[in-house]
């Protein structure tokens, strides 16, 4: 290495593709626009909702992450959200994100698609104006809901499908394998559209066979537990399927119960396609450069690691192939200057 690290990381191009967008949403912002739609918390400081930010797994950390996007209710909610988040990632170096947004977390509440949709659109226009981020949408069916929920959702979708890359599958996994959306992953893929779905992050290996076999995923979101299968593992490899790995998020949900035992040094010896995350970053402890300063120092990559993780932040990405070549062409360049 011959810069610092933190620099090195910071200047690297790079894309972040797991991300979901109500996950940005910071203490303070809560309280904002808590305060501006007349909304009561069940907290009564920043510090007091910093501190209720510990858990122990996926469902403590979503009981908590539902209840905050309670106080998303206008297209101007959604819009400051995701600025906030540009703002951020372009900071960290960042120049494309595809980003997930759960509608069903919003219209089970009263609040339009639309009002969602159109909020998240026009950051995404701005952002792209304004800091030269590019960005997509990946819709996220929430898993612990029932097919015929996602089928509604994806009808209320309708409208946006140009502006709409992929569908995604979140929430609570155990339990709600990836079969269970088989048919409405089906149709979406009839649209045209991208197929990615959290799988491996606590359920088991079969659940990433399933999003494999079943949903014809493009991308596995997490992964982690496709380790535990040696024959799974060299399948992901010998397809070059892109997994969309979060560090930070598997050490504050208890996936690994230390940093210097994330699996991703793991992944990229194995020749998988990992990338860096960082899947909910108002609530896990850091944005995309934090992910990647603190994987790098905690599992020993190397130049030649970061390099490799910038790459595929790009091919894993839905960009065309020329907007790809651009960026690799970018990072080569970043390379040889530093
Ligand atoms: N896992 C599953 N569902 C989610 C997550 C996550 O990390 N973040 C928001 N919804
Ligand atoms: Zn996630």
């Amino acid at each position: 290495m011959t810069q610092d690290l933190t620099a090195f990381i910071a200047g690297l191009p790079k894309a972040e593709l797991h991300l979901h967008i109500e996950g940005s949403l910071e203490p303070e912002q809560m309280f904002e626009f808590a305060q501006r739609n007349g909304v009561t918390l069940p907290f009564d400081s920043v510090e007091a909702i910093r501190a209720a930010y510990a858990f122990s797994n996926l469902q403590d950390f979503l009981d908590i992450y539902y209840a905050g996007a309670g106080v998303l209710l206008t297209k101007a909610d959604f819009h400051d959200l995701a600025m906030a988040y540009f703002r951020r990632l372009a900071a960290d170096g960042g120049r494309h994100a595809e980003i997930f947004f759960d509608p069903q977390a919003h219209t089970d509440r009263g609040v339009p698609f639309s009002v969602v949709a159109d909020g998240l659109l026009s950051a995404m226009d701005e952002a792209e104006k304004t800091l030269g981020v590019t960005s997509k949408l990946i819709l996220c069916f929430l898993r612990h809901l029932d097919e015929d929920a996602a089928f509604e959702t994806l009808k209320q979708a309708e409208p946006y499908l140009d502006r709409i890359a992929g569908v995604g599958l979140d929430s609570s996994e155990v339990g709600h394998p990836p079969s269970k959306f088989a048919r409405v992953f089906k149709a979406a893929a009839d649209k045209g559209l991208k197929i990615v779905a959290h799988a491996g992050e606590e359920g088991p290996p079969e659940y990433v066979w399933e999003a494999l076999d079943l949903l014809a995923v493009d991308r596995i979101d997490h992964g982690n537990r496709a380790l535990e299968d040696e024959a799974l593992t060299k399948r992901l490899v010998v397809e070059g399927k892109t997994l969309t790995v979060c560090p930070l998020s598997n050490l504050k949900l208890c996936v690994v119960g230390d940093l210097t035992d994330h699996p991703m040094k793991r992944m990229l010896d194995l020749g998988l396609k990992a990338t860096v995350n960082s899947d909910d970053p108002a609530y896990f402890g850091g944005y995309l450069n934090d992910n990647w300063l603190a994987v790098a120092k905690a599992t020993n990559l190397t130049r030649d690691d970061l390099i490799t993780l910038a790459k595929n932040s790009f091919t894993g990405s839905f960009l065309s192939k020329d907007q790809i070549a651009e960026h690799m062409a970018a990072i080569d360049a970043y390379a040889a200057a530093n």
